[in-house]
């Protein structure tokens, strides 16, 4: 029997941040049901697919998305009727088609990707699979490393950090379980150096510390030295570091500003200096979006110093978007992408950009946003793409910790078929 598309619901609900965002139910005539809940970003980048906000004034400061749920329960849930759920990349491209515009600013992206996910997850309900293995098939046995982020900033945090994010990565585990105990346990390890010298240990968005730092941004990089080594580990060996600066939130006027830190102002090619010292200093194996979003010389010039020895992500400069990454391709820009299903708004866009990636040798990291949920449909899909990395945040708060519990159940049930590694 085909599994057709029977009713499309929504519901306004809040994520991690307290902020209204757009879940979407799905249910197929056989009866399956699919959920989505969608996430969103601070730091966002300018071009990346519009999240409709009801603007109104008198709900949640303006951050309403009731406008965003009528869209899916009048016009997509009207036109999607009768759809074949398993057609996941026709249903894609007739709700891209329905929005009309270039960057989802009708119908919003936040309701175009909850029914595209919800969709999937139906679908995989009907066909009796895990929402990894719909999406993957056979060959979905491949567990990411984590980048956990441990240290927070920018726009995450009020700390004393310009950059928004320090983030553990423990490249020399043998398993993915094992990888999340490593980056427990140097997480209670950091706690506890912070707390022996007075700084505060409550956290910012992603869960990371956000302390009043004296030493700034170095004191960052020392720090979570400190606490793998205390934690029993060999930096570098065990336990890397990943950075993503998200520096188009510092950059005005050509100058990156780091002003909390007191480390002044940087041109582009002092902020290339500043990452190759450190990348000498710290064990540091990836940077995203060391320059801001604009900056492409900055990038250039990055990839070039350092592309042959570290990853270089590019985030708000690809904004997951095929037209970007085949750009920074063609001009050396990054040597990798971020990847976050909300940036560009629907399943089946999200897996064209993943292959572009795949075919220029780049690597990608599957991402959450700051403000989530507990939908856990992005641990599902990094193992489906099996590219490696995922990024979703420290090691607590219930919406990061959903992801990877979520992969925790997947390497327990793929049992001795799984594998593991960035
Ligand atoms: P955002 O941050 O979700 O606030 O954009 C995540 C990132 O920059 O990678
Ligand atoms: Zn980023």
């Amino acid at each position: 029997m085909t599994p057709h598309i029977d009713t499309i619901t929504a519901l306004e609900i809040l994520d991690s941040r307290g902020f209204p965002t757009v879940r979407v139910n799905v249910v197929l005539d056989d009866g399956s049901v699919g959920t989505a809940s969608i996430p969103s970003g601070a730091s966002t980048g300018e071009n990346e697919a519009t999240e409709l906000r009801d603007g109104d004034m008198a709900r949640y400061g303006g951050k309403g998305v009731l406008a965003a749920v009528a869209n899916v329960e009048d016009e997509i849930a009207d036109a999607l009727e009768g759809f074949d759920a398993r057609e996941q990349a026709a249903i894609d491209e007739a709700l891209i088609e329905l929005d009309g515009t270039e960057n989802k600013s009708r119908l919003g992206a936040n309701a175009i990707l909850g029914v595209s996910q919800a969709v999937a997850r139906a679908a995989a309900e009907s066909c009796g699979q895990p929402l990894y293995a719909y999406l993957g098939g056979v060959g979905a046995r491949h567990l990411p490393v984590p980048m956990m982020n441990v240290l927070n900033g920018g726009k995450h945090a009020d700390s004393s950090l310009d950059f928004q994010e320090f983030m553990i990565f423990p490249v020399g585990a043998p398993t993915f379980a094992e990888a999340l105990r490593y980056g427990a346990e140097t997480f209670q390890a950091l706690k506890k150096i912070l707390h022996g010298k007075g700084y505060a240990t409550s956290v910012g968005d992603e869960g990371g510390f956000a302390p009043q730092l004296k030493g700034g941004n170095d004191e960052a990089c020392e720090l979570i030295v400190a606490a793998i080594e205390k934690a029993g580990y060999v930096p570098g060996q065990d336990i890397a570091i990943a950075l993503d600066p998200a520096a188009s939130s510092f950059f005005e006027n050509g100058k990156y500003r780091l002003t909390r830190s007191g480390q002044g102002d940087k041109s582009p090619a002092d902020m290339v200096a500043l990452f190759k010292s450190w990348v000498a200093k710290y064990p540091i194996v990836s940077i995203e979006d060391g320059h801001a979003e604009n900056d492409w010389d900055g990038f250039k010039a990055m990839t070039a110093e350092l592309g042959d020895r570290i990853q270089i992500v590019g985030d708000d400069l690809v904004v997951t978007n095929p037209r970007y990454i085949a750009r920074a391709i063609e001009e050396k820009a990054c040597n990798a992408a971020l990847i976050k299903l909300n940036q560009i708004g629907t399943v089946s866009e999200t897996i064209d950009a993943i292959h572009l990636c795949r075919e220029a040798g780049w690597g990608f990291v599957i991402s959450h946003r700051s403000g989530e949920t507990e939908d856990t449909f992005m641990a599902d899909f990094a193992v489906a793409m099996g590219g490696g990395q995922i990024k979703t945040g420290s090691v607590c708060r219930s919406e990061r910790i959903a992801k990877y519990n979520r992969l925790l159940e997947i390497e327990a049930e793929l049992g001795a078929a799984v594998r593991f590694g960035a």
